[in-house]
């Protein structure tokens, strides 16, 4: 058996196709023996029900009785006004990021859009409106009476977003209101999600990143609903690994973050949270179908830099050459000694010579079967598979 301890330092990647034991023989047998407080993203909803933890607390979009994610949660707490305007802006780039791949004419609309947004947070934010109202009013308003009803609330730092569209063009503004529709339809419209995301009425709990520090947190969402819940599950994780950067350096315990099928999340700042939360306590177990699914979305370089900082990373099996070759090339090489013989008509000659070979050879880490690889500091192992139902 091989462990890292909970109260150890070190990130963890997990790479492995489809129903080759990533869930079942790594996340579930770790967080059964994690002593630390937990945080999951559990897609196939079997995670959550095979761990059996103290103090669970379960956040399920889809479940009209679920605990209620409290989005505005932190900002509420905070003190400082201009903290709580730069927290809402961050909303509206996780709702609207910017994107290399999109087109000119689509950027413009996204960064314009991206304004309104932030303006229409900021200005009903503060006359104490939650996450969810906001966002039908812009969705049913259109963009005239949006912008009327942003400075009827008398705040600047929320019209000052809006000033520039003084004298553009309407079509264009039009165009620009309904990119951040489009954006908000999951909150404005899908009753579930509306009724999940809120703040907490009188003496119920609600879950915010904060409460991860005492809490197992499961957020439960089924496999086939991914693609619709996905702008939710990037705020969610966003808004976590931001209240992490904030934690204290002298808090004492661990926290797991578990970020399964972390390609469906999206692009997140996980690169920057790798290298920061590690003196945090906080350690990131990441887990993905392949190298190529990384590289869609992040892009190579980022991929690279992001690889470098997890401190164990387990193969599972590597279907593509690629990623083949890159764990083959971090496995490494082993000095083999080849013999050759020449014969001449009086004496045979025995020649030594040094050989370079993988170590694991690129093409075998598609057929490990019942072992796994694990990368560590100082090198590599050959592991069986340890499945939980087994
Ligand atoms: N409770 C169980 N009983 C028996 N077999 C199981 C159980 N849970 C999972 N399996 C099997 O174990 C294997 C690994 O499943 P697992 O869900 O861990 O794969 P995975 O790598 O997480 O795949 P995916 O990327 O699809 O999530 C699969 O063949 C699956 O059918
Ligand atoms: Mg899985």
């Amino acid at each position: 058996m091989v462990y890292s301890p909970t109260q150890q330092e070190g990130h963890v990647a997990v790479f492995g196709g489809s129903g080759l034991g990533k869930t079942s023989a790594l996340l579930i047998p770790t967080l059964r023996s994690w002593n630390g407080t937990s945080f999951t993203i559990d897609i196939s909803g079997d995670i959550c029900k095979n761990v059996n933890m103290q103090r669970k607390m379960i956040y399920e979009p889809a479940n009209l009785n679920s605990v209620p994610y409290n989005i505005f949660g932190t900002i509420d707490r905070m003190e400082d006004e201009d903290d709580q305007n730069e927290a809402l802006e961050e909303i509206a780039f996780l709702l609207m990021p910017d994107d290399e791949r999109m087109s000119d004419t689509s950027k413009f609309f996204q960064v314009e859009g991206r304004k309104i947004l932030t303006a229409a947070l900021i200005a009903f934010y503060h006359i104490g409106m939650d996450f969810i109202p906001i966002c039908e009013k812009i969705v049913r308003s259109g963009w005239k009476d949006l912008f009327q009803a942003i400075d009827e609330t008398g705040y600047n730092k929320a019209t000052q977003y809006i000033n520039s569209f003084e004298g553009a063009s309407e079509q264009n503004t039009a165009g620009c209101k309904q990119s951040c529709d489009i954006v908000l339809k999951l909150f404005a419209t899908n009753e579930k999600v509306k009724k999940t995301i809120r703040r907490p009425s009188v003496g119920e709990i609600d879950f915010l990143p904060v409460r991860i520090e005492n809490h197992n947190v499961f957020v439960v969402v089924e496999d086939s609903k991914l693609k619709i819940y996905a702008p939710l599950l990037h705020i969610i994780t966003a808004q976590s690994l931001e209240y992490f950067s904030q934690r204290s350096n002298e808090k004492k315990h661990t926290i797991l973050f578990c970020l399964d099928e972390f390609a469906s999340l999206g692009k997140m700042e996980i690169t920057d949270a790798l290298r920061k939360l590690r003196k945090k306590r906080i350690r990131i177990m990441m887990l993905t179908q392949s190298m190529a699914d990384i590289d869609l979305i992040y892009g190579r370089d980022e991929r690279m830099a992001m690889m470098n900082n997890y401190r164990f990373k387990v193969v599972l099996g590597a279907s593509d050459t690629d990623t083949q070759e890159y764990f083959a090339k971090l496995i490494g090489y082993q000095d083999t000694k080849k013999y050759s013989k020449s014969k001449s008509a009086s004496q045979t000659t025995q020649i030594e010579s040094e050989a370079k070979e993988w170590a694991v050879e690129p093409a075998e880490l598609d057929r490990l079967k019942k072992e796994l690889v694990l990368l560590h500091p100082d090198g590599y192992m050959k592991l069986k598979k340890n499945f939980y139902y087994k």
